[in-house]
């Protein structure tokens, strides 16, 4: 069963066949069909035809009028100002579109598939070990999150890669101190059999962190030993190597913690760390200064660009490996690219990272190039994302300056808004158990939707209260809508949703029913441009929409003849599950009473 096709394709196709018919010539001319408000779309695309054929516009204009067939879908088509062509849809047109897209069998309200879907690595939600998670993870985490679910909607194989920072000299230092403390991490929450918590682990790893840290920095033989710890660690002692493994292993117990409050699911299969490269990078420098990309520089293996010069004017390189050796974040970034290239077969890489890394993989992706693992047909591209800010404007701290830790904003906003779905909770009726459930739903949601509702480049002000509020662009205000939905879905009493292709549509049903129609070729939109934000916006406008029409058209209204309120549910209900689908593919949720 072929996707539905839309009103717009639809009349896009009948526009060109028009088109043809009057001037041969142009056969792949485009109409420039666009939504508009005078009518129910305009073309502007007769001006420049008219321009290359040395034609009138408004005679070129009524010519093709003459030519498309009206009645079934077109209903009026007319010549304004100096050739733009005004279309109106009939109703039928309009309902009969979205029955298709209601039944289709699929149950993906007729979205069709990207046409050319391929392999797609992205690269996300990338905490670091025995560190605290912070408002940049949370824009990685839901960023990715949201662009993995509609990529993999559209069709396309999408393999996901948690790219922890778990490798590095600071585990020297740590490992240390832990095997002179070894039951520092021993846990005494399993002592009464229930599982560590994330809390519990995070604040293990801080404790740790912290002893490991004054010792580090007071006692030079301590520092010795640390020092030759990274050696044996880099070395894969087996012992030195369990002991990291204690550090990932508690720091996983935590992140997956902050990730199930997120309401977000990460599999442990697909986190794979710094540290899953160490094999490759040998290997990685080798290739790389065999071909003549990276070149000796001080001792170091570098690889230096034209563009890329300090404040002194002098080239900085890339450092693939340092001089005393080690390897770095960029020979791991590198190897990743050979696994995700040549192993996962992919053909496009995404970075959800932030945009002040955004230097680095403009360099990782150009020394890819140059040693022809990225081409033409295989891509990488950063999904650069800006700051997030606090209501003063400046980088989001804490009153004490310190930053912010994920995990206490998520629950300050969950706690917003259980405030928020309580005050409404009891006129619906609401168990306590559900409250806190739609609180969690609630807050989670605002945080993801302020989120992604701004363009990811763009930094954003982070604002509790607004996200949570009732009016405007927020999570809340869309699963309100939807809830209001199921609410009268629940009243309709024994009328069903029914579509009725022989009704005559109100003005704001005609809009809603055009913007719903609209879905499909929006969400292809999205994916190609990896854009939540505009997914976001759309779910926005057709929650206006959809306000209007309460505004203008009752739906269960005893003065309505059945078939208009049956007509109207079908409307309500389309409208509904578009939403609930939308959301779920931003990773919010739409809970059914609120
Ligand atoms: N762990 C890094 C950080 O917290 C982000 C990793 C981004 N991914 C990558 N392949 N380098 O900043």
């Amino acid at each position: 069963m072929p996707p539905v096709t839309s009103l717009t394709a639809h009349v896009h196709q009948r526009l060109t066949t028009a088109l043809t018919a009057t001037l041969p010539e142009t056969a792949d001319a485009d109409p420039l069909l666009r939504r508009s408000d005078r009518a129910d779309f305009q073309a502007n695309g007769i001006l420049a035809l008219a321009k290359k054929a040395k034609a009138n516009p408004r005679d070129l204009a009524t010519k093709v009028v003459d030519q498309v067939v009206t009645g079934d879908l077109i209903k009026d088509i007319e010549v304004s100002g100096p050739g733009f062509l005004n279309i109106t849809l009939t109703d039928r047109a309009i309902t009969e579109t979205l029955a298709a897209r209601a039944t289709d069998p699929a149950d993906r309200l007729g979205v069709p598939l990207a046409a050319h879907p391929g392999t797609t690595v992205i690269d996300y939600a990338q905490p670091n070990v025995a560190k605290e998670m912070h408002v940049g993870h949370l824009r990685s985490a839901v960023i990715g999150d949201a662009v993995v679910r509609i990529l993999e909607f559209v069709g396309e194989s999408v393999v996901r890669r948690h790219h922890i920072g778990d490798w590095g000299t600071q585990f020297g230092m740590l490992i240390q101190y832990l095997d002179e403390h070894p039951h520092e991490l021993d846990r005494e929450a399993t002592a009464d059999g229930a599982a560590e918590t994330g809390e519990e682990a995070m604040s293990n790893l801080n404790r740790l962190y912290k002893a490991a840290r004054t010792h580090f920095d007071s006692d030079e033989e301590f520092k010795t030993r640390a020092r030759r710890r990274v050696v044996d660690l880099q070395a894969g002692d087996p012992h030195t190597l369990a002991t990291w493994q204690r550090f990932v292993d508690e720091s996983k117990v935590y992140f997956f913690s902050v990730f199930e409050k997120l309401d977000m699911e990460i599999r442990d299969a697909d986190i794979v760390g710094e540290s899953g490269y160490n094999d490759m990078l040998d290997e990685t420098c080798r290739l790389l200064e065999e071909s003549g990309v990276a070149v000796r520089s001080e001792g170091a293996l570098c690889v230096f660009f034209d563009d890329v010069k300090g404040p002194d004017g002098n080239p900085v390189p890339l450092i693939v490996k340092k001089s005393d050796g080690g390897y770095g974040y960029a020979a791991t970034d590198l190897s990743a690219i050979r696994n995700r290239v040549f192993d996962l077969k992919a053909d496009t890489l995404l970075y959800v990272v932030d945009a002040r890394q955004s230097l680095h993989f403009k360099m990782v992706f150009e020394t890819a190039r140059r040693a022809g693992w990225l081409n033409e047909e295989t891509k990488a591209q950063q999904l650069a994302f800006g700051t997030v800010l606090g209501k003063d404007g400046k980088p989001f701290k804490t009153r004490e300056g310190e930053t912010v830790r994920l995990v206490d904003l998520l629950d300050e906003a969950i706690d917003r808004a259980t405030t928020v779905v309580r005050e409404k909770a009891a006129k619906m009726g609401l168990s306590e158990e559900e409250i806190v459930e739609n609180g969690r739903f609630v807050g989670v949601g605002a945080v993801k939707y302020a989120d992604l509702s701004t363009s990811a480049v763009r930094d954003y002000k982070f604002d509790l209260d607004q996200m949570v509020s009732l009016n405007g662009d927020t999570s809340v205000y869309l699963q309100y809508a939807y809830a209001r939905i199921q609410s009268i879905l629940r009243k309709a009493g024994d009328a069903r949703p029914v579509a009725h292709p022989e009704l005559a549509l109100a003005p704001a049903e005609r809009a809603l029913g055009l913007h719903l129609d609209q879905f499909g070729e929006l969400l292809l939109d999205v994916a190609a441009g990896y854009e939540p934000h505009k997914l976001a916006a759309y779910l926005y406008q057709l929650a206006s929409h959809l306000t209007t029409f309460y505004d203008q058209c009752q739906v269960l209204s005893d003065a309505n003849p059945r078939e208009v309120v049956e007509n109207r549910l079908f409307l309500v209900d389309l409208t509904a599950r578009t939403l609930h689908q939308g959301m779920a593919l931003l990773g919010i949720r739409t809970p059914e009473r609120l």
